[in-house]
């Protein structure tokens, strides 16, 4: 079946085809796992490096990973709906069956990336799926909703010196059957190996023994397990703990010739394991759809009131997607009054003030990224109520697209702006259960029933982000307070927001709201300034009422 054949290596080759979804911005819980998992604003995949980085012998993080988020799952019981990847593991590193530094580091990765919007079990989910395509693996779709255990579960992780019926009968347990078993086992020893620090028995040499000669995810492990060059510690070593061999063997080897005749077989049966793998969850969980990359979408929105009374609106457009850097594509960004449907103000187009490509193969799924970042401003009365992009895609002006996020453009709500000038992180008046200042400026035309501040923080020691809110007071400025609006169509909200000061974990966003006639008006997530997402038109050298940013002082 030539034919067939072909389609499937194509299919392999070409990089993951980004997908349209029902999409309209903004939706933060959605932007922020987007962003996260298929564009790379938190950094998440730089910690495993690329592969090639790991000399053979030594730990790979992206193993690391993928092993964790199997110990996370593999004490599921699916028949009773418990356990399974829940984040559990993060409580379980002490246990003989989770040895290895390749748990414990994982774990304490993992707990830089989660927060109000992203679940560390999300993390860990995410994490398996990063790795085995850093690796060279194939792609695994990421779904969302996982919820963070709040103590260690049940033990159960199968040891390499149980019998294989002790092992079938675990992975029964996580909801696989014994043939299913050979593939997720073959699927997670094609990366990493046996650590002489923890298995000294099975390796009793320094270092890493790879299980396949690579740490690429590719069916070495199954070519070489056929033809006389494996090299897999749970194979070659002692017999007691020879557990894939007797894994391998047990359907007698038909799994595992399948996989050492066709990598493409070997990619397609491990995506679909795997990701079976991360969604077991509790059966009170109910996962997202697959998050898909979002072709054309603004990011680090920001509409702010400037000191001499302008409205500034700043905002990023990302374009993703296989092949999309180019120098000759010109993006306007276009925008409407807040009092008509059109720009009577006459000042309605403008250019991006500064672009940014990123191509990095592995880092994408294959895909690119090209931004767009605009910065434009209006006086209070014309102010901003939608604003809306064209894109000629080769600079000629033969192919212009309009982006209308879905046609009603993207919408501005500028009854409540962000006032950077007071608005900043690293409160250094002494009391370190406050993390910032956030002032805000509401239209005076309303009146809000509260504004409330709120910090989320990563919590020491424990999976589960904390949230930390306060309200914010009216401000109305004087002599010894300059925080006084620059303008009659602003009124000025300020308040120091609670929450731990952490200027060495950096790990806080900031966040405000205001409630107008019971609606929600949600402002933007302020990042801390030192993560890669300062995105934050902040000023982060000094804040009158904060003092300077933290972390630009270290
Ligand atoms: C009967 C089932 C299994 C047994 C007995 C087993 C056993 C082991 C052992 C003894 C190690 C060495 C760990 C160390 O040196 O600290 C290891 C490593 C590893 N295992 Fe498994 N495993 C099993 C199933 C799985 C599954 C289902 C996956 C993932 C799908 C997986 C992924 C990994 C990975 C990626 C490594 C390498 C870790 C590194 O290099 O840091 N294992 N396994
Ligand atoms: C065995 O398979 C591996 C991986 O495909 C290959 O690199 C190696 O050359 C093969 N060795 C022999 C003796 O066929
Ligand atoms: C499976 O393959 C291995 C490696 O070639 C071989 O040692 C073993 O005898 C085979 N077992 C069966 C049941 O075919
Ligand atoms: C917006 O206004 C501020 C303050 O007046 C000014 O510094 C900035 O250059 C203006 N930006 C643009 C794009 O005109
Ligand atoms: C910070 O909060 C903790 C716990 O509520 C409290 O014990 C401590 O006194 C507070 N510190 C300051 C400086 O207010
Ligand atoms: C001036 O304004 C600040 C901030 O609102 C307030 O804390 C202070 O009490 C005010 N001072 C006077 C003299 O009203």
């Amino acid at each position: 079946m030539p034919v067939k054949r072909l389609l499937l290596v194509a299919l392999a080759c070409a990089p993951e085809v980004v997908q349209v979804v029902a999409y309209t911005w903004p939706d933060t819980a959605y932007d922020v796992v987007e962003e996260f998992f298929w564009k790379d604003r938190n950094d998440f995949l730089d910690v495993p490096p690329l592969c090639d980085f790991f000399p053979l012998d030594q730990q790979s993080t992206s193993a690391g990973w993928l092993r964790t988020a199997y110990h996370d799952v593999a004490t599921a019981d699916v028949a009773a709906g418990t356990g399974g990847l829940d984040g559990s593991i993060f409580y379980e590193t002490g246990r003989p069956e989770n040895i290895g530094s390749s748990v414990s580091e994982s774990v304490s990765q993992f707990a830089s990336f989660y927060g109000r919007y992203i679940s560390y079990a999300d993390v860990v989910a995410a994490g398996a799926a990063v790795a085995v395509k850093n690796c060279g693996g194939p792609n695994i779709p990421f779904r969302t909703g996982r919820i963070t255990a709040l103590e260690a579960g049940p033990s159960g992780v199968p040891l390499p010196t149980d019998s294989l019926k002790s092992q079938t009968a675990a992975f029964a347990r996580q909801g696989f059957t014994a043939k299913e078993m050979i593939g997720l086992v073959a699927c997670g020893h094609t990366m990493g190996g046996v650590d002489n620090e923890d298995f000294p028995d099975i390796n009793p040499n320094v270092g890493v023994a790879s299980f396949d000669h690579t740490v690429y995810f590719d069916n070495n492990i199954a070519t070489t397990y056929f033809n006389g060059t494996t090299i897999d510690p749970l194979i070659s070593g002692p017999a007691t703990s020879a557990s894939d061999a007797r894994i391998f063997a047990s359907d007698g080897n038909v799994t595992m010739r399948s996989f050492a005749h066709s990598q493409d077989t070997f990619f397609s049966t491990c995506a679909s394991l795997l990701e079976r793998m991360i969604n077991t969850v509790p059966k009170e969980v109910k996962l997202s759809e697959p998050v898909v990359a979002i072709p054309f979408k603004p990011r680090d929105y920001q509409l702010s009131l400037l000191p001499d009374g302008t409205i500034n609106l700043g905002v990023t457009v990302d374009v993703f997607g296989p092949n999309v850097i180019s120098t000759s594509r010109v993006v306007t960004m276009h925008w409407n009054d807040r009092e008509s449907d059109r720009c009577a103000s006459g000042q309605c187009s403008a250019l991006p003030i500064t672009g940014e490509s990123n191509s990095g193969l592995a880092k994408r799924n294959g895909n690119e990224l090209q931004a767009y970042t605009f910065s434009v401003n209006a006086t209070t009365k014309a102010s901003f109520s939608s604003f809306w992009f064209t894109v000629d895609e080769d600079g000629t002006g033969r192919a212009v697209t309009t982006e209308r996020n879905g046609g009603g453009n993207y919408p501005v709500d500028d009854l409540l702006l962000v006032v950077p000038e007071f608005t900043c992180q690293g409160y250094l008046g002494g009391n370190t259960n406050i993390t910032g200042r956030i002032t805000v400026a509401i239209r005076s035309s309303v009146t809000p029933s509260s504004v409330t501040l709120e910090s989320t923080s990563n919590g020491e020691g424990q999976p589960i982000p904390q949230i930390f809110s306060g309200p914010a007071e009216m401000i109305t400025g004087n002599a010894t307070s300059p925080m006084l609006s620059p303008s009659d169509d602003y009124v000025y909200y300020s308040g120091l927001v609670p929450g731990p000061l952490n200027a060495a974990g950096c790990s806080t966003q900031m966040e405000y709201s205001a409630t107008i006639d019971r609606k929600v008006h949600q402002g933007q997530i302020l990042y801390s300034g030192c993560t890669s997402r300062a995105s934050t038109r902040l000023p982060q050298s000094f804040c009158e009422f904060c003092g300077p940013f933290p972390c630009a002082t270290t």
